[in-house]
């Protein structure tokens, strides 16, 4: 029995990662919550044969704490997008819908899985953190700023650049860093199977870095206005969920994924610290995920001089944008 809950459910990820988390047999009970149409997607959804019985809220009558009561897992992707020309630094005012979500959720859900998707998620995850710490019940294993995206296109674009695009499955490539621009760090050397031919081609692998790295603006680019990724989003968060679920409801042990988390959630935070030589509080890491969410911290492991390079400057930037999340003050209600 999993109740899990999207908020931003009526949004371009929203519709689609409902419709994916739908279709997860462990999943009995979906919430959805919007500020709009919350339940015109939820009656969609709910006539779809799977065990999930679907109800949606819309914000009267406290309708967010009554979709968040007694969720195990909670999805986040309400807010802004981006537009052309639009850094998700630009899309800091999200951080008072998160602030207010976040509030919801400590009255209504307080141990509930927490998966933050709403960008700025260098600053957003911060700002739930803080709120959740305010309200008395923050846990750092149970929240998870979902930079799951950039595993999943870092996959389709190695093996594009490897002229096998039907292979991108086959390869994977650890993500860590932040979910923004330079502060998203992919571990080329670290790619399994490894991919010698790329690394050796200098002009190749920078290429390939910064198309992980900028691959957002392709999209937002393509769609001319109308928003940036939406489908690819909704099926890395789902992806990413369903992994969550997975080891905390289904008992499937040991999955490594990679995360953009408090770095208090393990003690093997404490050592990603000294690897990055930085006194940053938050980091995408691999971590194991189990009963209780982040099970274990993970070494960032070797890298090579040219990702030690790229790390300098996801360090630099990542800094001043988990400082404006956790300073931000929401205005009284
Ligand atoms: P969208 O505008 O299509 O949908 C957002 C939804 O949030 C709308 O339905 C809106 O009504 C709802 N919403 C607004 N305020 C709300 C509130 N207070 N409570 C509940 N719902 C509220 O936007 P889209 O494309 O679905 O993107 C959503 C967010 O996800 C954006 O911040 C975007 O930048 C981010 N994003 C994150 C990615 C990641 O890799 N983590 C990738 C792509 C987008």
């Amino acid at each position: 029995m999993v109740k899990a809950v999207v908020c931003g459910a009526a949004g371009g990820i929203g519709q689609p990662l409902s419709l994916l988390l739908k279709l997860n047999p462990i999943i009995t009970e979906l919430a959805l919550y919007d500020v709009v149409n919350a339940v015109g997607v939820a009656a969609d959804l709910s006539h779809i044969p799977t065990p999930a019985q679907v109800t949606g809220y819309l914000p009267p009558d406290n309708g967010a704490e009554k979709a968040l009561k007694g969720a195990d897992i909670v999805v986040i992707p309400a807010g802004v997008p981006r537009k052309p020309g639009m850094t998700r630094d630009d899309l800091f005012v999200n951080a008072g819908i998160c602030a207010t979500l976040a509030q919801a959720i400590a009255n209504a859900a307080p141990k509930a899985f927490i998966l933050v998707i709403s960008n700025p998620v260098n600053s957003t995850v911060p700002v739930f953190a803080e709120t959740l710490k305010k309200a008395g019940v923050f846990d750092p294993k149970r929240l998870l700023g979902v930079s799951h995206l950039d595993v999943i296109r870092a996959s389709t674009f190695v093996a594009s650049v490897l002229g096998k695009p039907t292979e991108a499955q086959k390869y994977s490539i650890p993500v860590v860093g932040g979910h923004s621009g330079a502060t998203i760090l992919p571990l080329l050397s670290q790619t399994k199977p490894a991919i010698p031919e790329i690394l050796a081609d200098k002009e190749k692998r920078d290429a390939l870095v910064n198309r992980i790295q900028f691959g957002g603006d392709e999209v937002v680019k393509a769609k001319d206005g109308a928003g940036s990724a939406t489908l690819s989003m909704a099926q890395a968060g789902a992806e990413f969920a369903n992994y969550v679920i997975d080891a905390a409801f289904g008992g499937k042990k040991g999955k490594i994924v990679q995360s953009y988390i408090n770095l208090a959630a393990d003690a093997g935070g404490e050592a990603i610290k000294k690897e990055i030589g930085a006194d940053l509080d938050y980091f995408s890491v691999n971590i194991e995920l189990g009963p209780n969410g982040i099970e274990k911290i993970l070494p960032i492991g070797q890298l090579d001089d040219v990702e030690k390079g790229l790390l300098e400057a996801a360090v630099k930037e990542l800094g001043p944008s988990i400082e404006k999340g956790a300073a931000f003050q929401p205005a009284p209600p």
